[in-house]
């Protein structure tokens, strides 16, 4: 049989579906589901909700990234950022490190896309980050040299985290408790996530490539880097406990260090999501993919949790003999192929 080529990067984006990871609880954060909640208050939320449709649908596309990128970097792990409503519900109902991973990279995911919207001219209440003379260049951490300067537009980072703060914490204003305490310091290690690692990149100006004068933005890290990020900090996670003064959080080990402002924390130890249990928001790793080689996360050995592994065989079509046609089309037969890999039991 013949037919033609699908190019393989089609093949690899799958798309982002607007699934009950953002439905159904205002724990889990739709946009839309938050705003209907407000709906009496005079609060930054409800203005955002009430004035700001534009705003509110970068928002929802921050809590989208989020969601994909939390998929991606747990896509090995146990508990795997599943977009089940029975399962990240009960998971941001408690104070485990995934719970402060969704949270932080919620803020985040929200104050990149609202950055970036802003960056490109979003009709939002922004304007771009003038960096070129006064004060706030001080604070700038890249330096700029003399054949360089700042573009009239650069992204507006600051932006970004204000209406991130003003959609998340601000509800949260008036509450001292733990899960609040908790919660409100990892949405500021999420948005320091982006914000410390801003880079500057230049653009040359000039005759044919003589780089005379460049042009300059203080520019975001890709999402996927902010994902990585977060992910270690997920591993060196600190474990707290109330404070004295009931304001406040501590180590719970006394030689631990203080945790940094973007350090993430949490007050519950997790469930190990080996075995399904409904309360626990946990399916459980029966017949989730596994490397029967690899020492990590993904191996059979940690993710099957002792049980083992069986192989499954599958027939799968892969495109060969492949062959280029003038012009331009390539013309392939299709194979099938033998695929082994193996399963948790
Ligand atoms: C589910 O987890 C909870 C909390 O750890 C535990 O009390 C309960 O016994 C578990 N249920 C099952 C069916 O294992
Ligand atoms: C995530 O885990 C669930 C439950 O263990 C499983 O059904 C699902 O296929 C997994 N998703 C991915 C992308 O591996
Ligand atoms: C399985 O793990 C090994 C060792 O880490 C790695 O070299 C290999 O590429 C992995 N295989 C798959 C299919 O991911």
């Amino acid at each position: 049989m013949r037919a033609v080529l699908v190019p393989v990067c089609l093949l690899l984006v799958s798309p982002i579906s607007t699934s009950s990871w953002t439905s159904s609880s205002e724990l889990v954060l739709n946009p839309n589901q938050v705003c209907k909640k407000m709906r009496q208050s005079r609060s930054k939320i409800h203005d955002i909700c009430k004035n700001k449709p534009d705003l509110l649908k970068h928002i929802a596309d921050g809590v989208r990234l989020a969601q994909s990128e939390c998929q991606y970097q747990f896509r090995y792990r146990r508990w795997n950022c599943t977009n089940a409503k029975k399962s990240i519900k009960k998971v941001m109902l408690r104070d485990t490190r995934e719970t402060g991973f969704v949270n932080a990279i919620i803020a985040a995911g929200i104050t990149f896309q609202v950055t970036r919207a802003c960056k490109q001219g979003a009709q939002i209440g922004c304007s771009c980050d003038k960096l070129r003379k006064g004060r706030k260049n001080k604070k700038l951490k890249p330096k700029i040299s003399e054949d360089e300067k700042w573009d009239y537009c650069t992204e507006n980072i600051e932006y970004g985290i204000k209406k991130s703060k003003d959609f998340l914490d601000t509800r949260y204003k008036k509450r001292s408790d733990m899960k609040t305490l908790v919660k409100l310091h990892n949405y500021v290690a999420g948005r320091l996530a982006i914000k410390n690692d801003m880079k500057k990149e230049c653009k040359c100006h000039g005759l044919s490539g003589s780089c005379t004068l460049k042009s300059c933005i203080n520019k975001m890290p890709n999402f996927r880097k902010i994902g990585h990020t977060l992910k270690q900090r997920f591993d060196g996670a600190a474990k707290v406990i109330p404070g004295n003064d009931g304001k406040s959080f501590m180590p719970e080990g006394a030689t631990i260090k203080y945790p940094s402002r973007s350090d993430l924390v949490y007050s519950e130890e997790s469930s190990n999501f080996c075995n399904p249990n409904s309360t626990l928001g946990s399916f459980g790793t029966q017949g989730r993919k596994c490397n029967e080689t690899s020492p990590g996360e993904d191996g059979c050995a940690i993710l099957c949790c002792g049980r083992g592994s069986r192989s499954v065989k599958e027939v799968v079509q892969k495109s060969c003999r492949c062959e280029f046609h003038f012009c331009c089309d390539v013309k392939c037969d299709t194979c099938n192929e033998q695929n082994t890999y193996h399963v948790c039991q």
